[in-house]
């Protein structure tokens, strides 16, 4: 039986990407910095009938020290470790690069970018022992070098991530360990992410011009989840990047939005 683990799997993506592994009878570990919302989300798991288990463990991604724990955690309950999900993000408040406080654009780099990198680093040690694992790092609005107001420095750990993981699968090939590395592009999903930021410390008011786009090119993260973790359980590609919303697939849903009145914002 295979196993995977999830970074800030308490909710959103991650969580929805756990109930399809499950569905798929892959064992699960979630984890996530809230550990209250962790706790509803495994009796939620548990609730999916598998064969596979499902456990938990707090961790926060920008301390290594969590990391370490969290892949302890996996080995002990699982074995072998053979998916690995750098899925944790927190979006930045609508501002100018200049009026963002440090400690502001600090956190969104700690664990948009470095909570990956890190997480990569130390499951990358342990996949090369195994021989074999996938990892794969979520990417985001940046990564194909789009641009707004507001979205800089997210942007910034987002076009990142995309080089990270390319050298990453690089490095992985070049020095043959048997470990694949791949891009997970979710699109734009309708999650609490799109309304809060640094973890929920500051609401995020969306113009109705944003609205629009999302209206337009947004799905729930069940849909998406759904796609990801079927592309991961094919996957046997090193550098593949798992794709939701391809150009394709949002030019034909500008083209038909006249016809599809979505509206996921009803209640705001
Ligand atoms: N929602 C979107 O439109 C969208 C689009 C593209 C990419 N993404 C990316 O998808 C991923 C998941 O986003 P989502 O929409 O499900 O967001 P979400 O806010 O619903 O969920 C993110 C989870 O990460 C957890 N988290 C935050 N900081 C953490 C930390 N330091 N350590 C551990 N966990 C932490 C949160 O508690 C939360 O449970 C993120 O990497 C995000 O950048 C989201």
């Amino acid at each position: 039986m295979k196993s995977v683990v999830i970074t800030g799997s308490a909710r959103g993506l991650g969580f929805e990407m756990a109930k399809v592994f499950r569905k798929n009878n892959v064992n699960v570990v979630i984890s996530d910095l809230n550990v209250d919302a962790l706790e509803v989300a495994k009796v939620e798991l548990e609730k999916i009938p598998s064969e596979a288990k499902v456990v938990s463990l707090p961790c926060n991604v920008t301390s290594s020290e969590d990391i370490q724990r969290l892949i302890e955690f996996a080995q002990t309950n699982f074995g072998v470790i053979d998916i690995w999900i750098n899925n944790a993000g927190v979006n930045q408040p609508e501002k100018a690069i200049w009026e963002l406080s440090e400690a502001e654009i600090n956190m969104v780099l700690d664990v948009d970018l470095k909570g990956a990198m890190i997480g990569s680093k130390l499951i990358m040690k342990e996949m090369i022992k195994q021989k074999h694992g996938a990892i794969y790092n979520v990417e985001g609005y940046g990564s194909n070098d789009a641009m707004m107001l507001g979205l800089s420095v997210y942007g910034t750990s987002k076009r990142a991530i995309t080089y990270f993981t390319s050298a990453l699968a690089k490095e992985s090939a070049e020095k043959n360990t048997g470990v694949i590395v791949g891009k997970l592009s979710p699109g734009i999903m309708i999650t609490d992410f799109l309304k809060n930021a640094l973890g929920d410390k500051e609401k995020i008011t969306l113009s109705e011009k944003t609205k629009k786009v999302y209206n337009i090119l947004g799905d729930y993260p069940d849909v998406v989840a759904n796609f990801l973790v079927n592309g991961m359980l094919k996957n046997t590609k090193n550098d593949a990047r798992i794709e939701w919303l391809t150009t394709r697939k949002a030019a034909w849903r500008f083209m038909t939005a006249g016809f599809n009145k979505r509206d996921f914002f009803k209640e705001d």
